[in-house]
């Protein structure tokens, strides 16, 4: 079954970002670890990453069309965009919310997910791991 792992604005540049934050792998590596979690879940991940609001709220609509599961990470947009909160409530597959980091454990504007609301469940602070328990998440909602 194929899954669509969403990722929000400035994940692809993971190789500059804090890495005491967000973990060591850059964006490549983040690639090839959803793609083999996905895999050993039974899954196949069309992993796409954007910086644009219009383009994330496209892909949405796309998976709300084709009814297939999501995996995402918002990034900042988490935080403000109640336009991708809305796209998202179309999805009616599963939809997982991840973060590297713990939103919560950070400053106060990161407090805020506007997104948790209309997603199955939320995992955050296990850094690239977060993907593939998401991966398992989706594995057990869907057998
Ligand atoms: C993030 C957390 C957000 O607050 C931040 O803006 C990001 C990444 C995370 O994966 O930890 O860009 O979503």
């Amino acid at each position: 079954m194929k899954i669509l792992v969403i990722n929000g604005p400035n994940l692809a540049r993971l190789d500059i970002r804090d890495s005491s934050i967000y973990g060591d792998l850059n964006y490549k590596e983040l690639v090839m670890l959803i793609e083999s979690s996905a895999k050993s879940n039974g899954f196949e991940a069309d992993v796409r990453q954007s910086d644009d609001e219009a383009t994330i709220i496209g892909w949405l609509h796309e998976a709300a069309d084709a009814n297939t599961p999501v995996i995402i990470n918002p990034a900042a947009f988490t935080h403000y965009s109640y336009a991708i909160r809305d796209a998202a409530e179309l999805v009616k597959a599963p939809l997982i919310e991840v973060h590297l980091s713990n939103p919560m454990a950070r400053e106060e504007f990161r407090h805020t997910s506007v997104i948790s609301g209309v997603a199955t469940g939320t995992i955050a602070g296990f850094g690239p791991n977060s993907y593939a328990l998401a991966c398992v998440a989706l594995k057990n909602l869907l057998k």
